[in-house]
């Protein structure tokens, strides 16, 4: 057993796995009185044994001199870092099999940090549509009033809407980032990955540095996208969602390389987006069971996709698995996710009455926004999430008066698939 400070990530030629490494990577009991599970260090700063030590630390965290071989980063003030912090890093990292992740204080201030730390005046930003609500505004309302100009293109379009993007965005301006949703938010479209990587090293050659690719892989978690895998630089997260899990915590992550994130680094430790430790525990606490959780809601959002599939009074259920495998969404499904994911929408016949019925008809499903939880939730996208899009374009992305999102939790499939009977019949 490890007590001090060596990882021990393969036993006897076996490679451990996440699930695995979850239960322990990155802390060592005879740190914290043995302690099996972290303690939560909830201090705003820490001692350091002599001024010299004081100023060693702080050298490295400024970028004053490079680390010596094996010196680690002393822990200063928990704005920069934390026991609890750097261990959840270590751990998020694993998912993706990355180099580095840095923990947020919500999925916004993750994608906000980012965009910040990548975008200048007179930059422009390409990034898919729809995207979660608050992406929206950030993409429409706030980087256009720092003078950064956004340019979007359709998820679930094909490339050719992509290539007509980057290729309208670089008449305005150096493309600074590349952002997109994928499975978007609510209406499951899909982007190209592979072309995604593709587009930013043409744009490499042409303006002379490469936009970073940044993913949104909140919908189906890292257990069933890996972006990086694809080409792909910068991979974000809401943790709120499934990697939280249980509707108890607000964070986000971004996950990349060493290089790629040393620019959001520095980005939060000014603006102070980090996530604080009892969050950071939190985290650790969920992702024991991420894989447990994910595996379960995913075959009960089948039985209910199939379920409500099958209803006179359903219209389209637009769950990854209905994909049709030789459309070129089906295609692209096959090549770059894991698994169909828990989270999607579908329409009732009839409008915004029929579909507000049924929410509040619903009995154990709950109505909320948000998803990813251990409990099924289900929203309207246009009342709610997405309410501050202008409604022309609402409809023109999709997002109709008739639909509602829902998550599936990881409750009894049977009683879902009951409360969603239930409620339908109503209308
Ligand atoms: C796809 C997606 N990205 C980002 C966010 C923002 O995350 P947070 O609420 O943790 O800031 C959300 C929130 O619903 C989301 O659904």
């Amino acid at each position: 057993m490890t007590w001090i400070n060596r990882d021990i990530t393969e036993i006897d030629g076996q490679r451990l796995h996440p699930e695995t490494l979850m239960m322990g990577y990155g802390y060592f009991p005879g740190l914290s009185e043995g302690a099996v599970k972290c303690p939560i260090f909830q201090t705003s700063t820490f001692v350091f044994r002599s001024a010299g030590e004081g100023k060693r630390f702080f050298e490295v965290a400024y970028g004053l001199r490079e680390r010596e071989p094996h010196e680690a980063q002393g822990l200063i003030y928990s704005r920069l870092n934390n026991p609890n912090l750097e261990i959840l890093e270590g751990r998020l990292s694993i998912w993706d099999g990355a180099e580095r992740s840095l923990a947020f204080s919500s999925g916004m201030a993750a994608i906000s940090t980012c965009l910040f730390a990548y975008c200048r005046p007179g930059d422009v930003v390409v990034h898919s549509t729809p995207v979660y609500g608050g992406s929206d505004y950030l993409f429409e309302k706030v980087l256009p009033a720092f003078g950064i100009r956004t340019v979007s293109f359709a998820a679930g379009a094909g490339n050719a809407v992509l290539d007509a993007a980057v290729a309208e965005a670089r008449r305005h301006g150096r493309i600074a980032a590349i952002f997109v949703e994928t499975p978007a938010n609510p209406t499951n479209g899909l982007v190209d990955l592979a072309a995604l990587a593709a587009a930013a090293r043409s744009l490499e050659a042409t303006q002379a540095t490469r936009p970073p690719v940044v993913v949104d892989n909140t919908f189906l978690g890292p257990l069933w996208q890996k972006p990086l895998a694809h080409g792909c630089d910068i991979v974000v997260y809401s943790l709120t969602k499934y990697v939280g899990g249980h509707s108890d915590v607000v964070a986000g992550a971004c996950v990349g390389s060493s290089a790629v994130l040393e620019p959001v680094h520095v980005m939060r430790t000014i603006l102070g987006t980090m996530t604080d430790p009892h969050s950071a525990w939190l985290l650790m606490r969920s992702l024991e069971t991420l894989e447990l959780r994910c595996t379960r809601s995913i075959e009960n959002a089948r039985r209910v996709a199939e379920f409500l599939h099958d209803h006179p009074k359903v219209e389209r259920v637009s769950w990854l698995g209905f994909l049709d495998p030789a459309s070129e969404q089906g295609r692209l499904y096959a090549r770059q996710c894991l698994a169909p994911g828990a989270t999607f929408s579908f329409t009732v016949r009839g409008g915004e009455r029929e579909a507000f019925r049924v929410l509040d008809e619903l009995k154990l499903v709950k109505l909320a926004v948000s998803l990813g939880s251990t409990e099924s939730l289900a929203s309207h996208p246009a009342a709610m999430t997405h309410s501050d899009i202008e409604p022309a374009r609402r409809e023109e992305l999709g997002i109709t008066e008739n639909m509602i999102r829902v998550s599936i939790g990881i409750e009894h499939p049977d009683d879902l698939i009951a409360d969603f009977r239930q409620a339908l019949a109503t209308i």
